[in-house]
């Protein structure tokens, strides 16, 4: 952990429906600043993609919707974010969903799959958070911290 950069500046857009990618994306917001960098949570619905390119880490998170597709307002933000370049900028990616569905979490396939195909980088696997809307919120508030923490990690 000696040699993270925290001068990094992090972009954190999150789509979300019923609050759950929502809840989770501002967790990982708090825990990178109490980790000392600068961050910003962004509703992806007043996201545009020219914002990407002011920061070095950009983290998605979306949660899944009818039967494997994004979550609504992330849709429109993603048919745009597909025809950009993001050469050497760095990624990560985290989906919400639920294990009772078919294509669980497909939001952090399709989202880490267009990332590599705009020529960015993930710094760490996505993550598929199992929260449906009907469970406590803080269910999967660990996990989220962790696998936070372990991305932050990656940023030399
Ligand atoms: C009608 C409906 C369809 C859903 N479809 C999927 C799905 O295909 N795959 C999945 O993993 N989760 C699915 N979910 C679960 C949601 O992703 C989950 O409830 C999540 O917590 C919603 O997050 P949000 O409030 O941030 O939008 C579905 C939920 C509902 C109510």
């Amino acid at each position: 952990m000696q040699n993270i950069n925290k001068n990094l500046n992090i972009l954190i857009v999150f789509g979300s429906t019923l609050g759950k990618t929502k809840h989770l994306a501002e967790l990982s917001g708090r825990t990178l600043e109490k980790m000392g960098f600068n961050v910003i949570v962004k509703d992806v619905f007043s996201t545009q993609i020219e914002e990407l390119f002011h920061f070095d880490l950009i983290i998605l998170g979306c949660s899944t919707w009818d039967d494997g597709m994004l979550q609504y307002d992330f849709r429109d933000f993603f048919s745009k974010f597909v025809h950009y370049k993001f050469h050497r900028y760095k990624f990560a990616v985290f989906g919400v969903g639920s294990r009772h569905y078919p294509h669980f979490c497909a939001s952090a396939d399709i989202i880490s799959g267009a990332v590599d195909s705009v020529g960015g980088k993930l710094v760490c696997e996505p993550l598929k958070i199992d929260l449906d809307h009907d469970e406590p919120i803080d269910k999967c508030d660990h996990e989220m911290v962790e696998w936070t923490k372990s991305l932050a990690s990656n940023l030399v």
